[in-house]
């Protein structure tokens, strides 16, 4: 469904191409300043405009539907719209005939019965996570102290970001990469066993992202390779510090303390203008298909900002349900 979480609960709306796109959030403690102003370098970082993102440009300007009285959170639900001004809807009418490959164009059309809006990939638009930031933010705030901090580390199997994007804008193709994030502050026994273990919540909430196709913990994969005297993290101080950091600051599903680390793998943007031979659903033959409209060359680079705000939605869940955060927010 599109709601995510217990106490600090949001509920995603809205289509790429429709009137606009948002947030409400439940659960907010009543009494944080909060204005648009707040909301500025989060936006500015997710906007596109930099080479290998879209051309689509938006002024993504918040406005507050409901919960905020007197630049105050009033404890109720908290709905934040951003409405959609530049759209151009007539790029995606041959879609319907050919669905795209690796879009959702395809699953879409069969689930809801040929009924979804699919104008600019509807529902399913990297548009929709305006409304994740929009929440970060608020949740960023609440952290207060804890400080999430996400980077792209890798695009096109690269650590030279520039060179890859430069490659797939010049191949007008598209490319992947990976992004590190990682939470300083966070005290130690967040999380629940067994099945709202950290990992689970924060996997969960982040699988929700589109074009997210993987995720791993502190060493990772690379666990898989090392011998339990390697990967132990011997602890060196009472409040449970550690030499190493291979458990990424989670054991046992709960935090313990030290720095969270996890990285995430965002696949290379389905829409390409290359060409590529695909089903056409109207003479059920094979077809070519080149992707027209604006589009994001790599995802990755707008991603750090939105996994920082996944991170702190599900961090300030947590939060609330282990009694740190307040219903009435009393500051830092
Ligand atoms: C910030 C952001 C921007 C995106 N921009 C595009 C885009 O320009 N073109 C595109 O085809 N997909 C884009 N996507 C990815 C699609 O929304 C996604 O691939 C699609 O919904 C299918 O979901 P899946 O990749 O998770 O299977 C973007 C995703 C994010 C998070």
């Amino acid at each position: 469904m599109d709601s995510f979480g217990k106490l600090f609960r949001i509920h995603i709306f809205g289509e790429s191409h429709g009137l606009g796109v948002g947030v409400t959030i439940d659960g907010v403690p009543a009494g944080l300043p909060l204005t648009i102003k707040d909301f500025n370098d989060d936006l500015n970082k997710r906007r596109s405009g930099a080479k290998g993102t879209t051309p689509r440009k938006e002024a993504d300007q918040p406005r507050f539907l409901s919960g905020i009285f007197h630049d105050h959170t009033t404890g109720t639900p908290l709905t934040i719209l951003f409405e959609n001004t530049n759209t151009r809807s007539e790029d995606y009418s041959k879609l319907r005939e050919i669905p795209r490959p690796g879009h959702a164009d395809f699953v879409a059309t069969k689930k809801f019965g040929g009924f979804e809006d699919y104008r600019g990939g509807g529902h399913f638009s990297g548009r929709l996570t305006l409304g994740l930031v929009a929440a970060g933010v608020v949740a960023k705030k609440l952290l207060g102290s804890i400080h999430i901090q996400a980077r792209l580390i890798e695009a096109g199997g690269t650590t030279d970001i520039r060179k890859a994007i430069d490659k797939a804008v010049e191949d007008q193709d598209s490319v992947g990469g990976i992004v590190e994030c990682s939470v300083k502050g966070l005290p130690v026994g967040l999380g629940e066993p067994f099945f709202d273990s950290v990992e689970s919540v924060l996997s969960h909430m982040i699988f929700s992202i589109p074009a997210i196709k993987g995720i791993e913990f502190g060493s990772g994969f690379m666990a898989a390779k090392m011998k339990g005297s390697e990967h132990n993290d011997n602890i060196v101080s009472m409040d449970g510090k550690t030499e190493t950091n291979n458990a990424g600051g989670i054991n046992g599903g709960i935090t313990n303390g030290n720095e969270m680390v996890f990285r995430v793998a965002v696949k290379p943007t389905s829409s390409t203008s290359k060409k590529q031979h695909t089903m056409n659903m109207k003479t059920g033959k094979m077809d070519n298909l080149e992707v027209q409209g604006r589009h994001d060359t790599c995802i990755a680079l707008r991603v750090p900002v939105v996994l920082e705000a996944a991170t702190a939605v599900v961090l300030t869940d947590f939060m609330i349900q282990e009694q740190k955060i307040p219903k009435i927010y009393r500051g830092k």
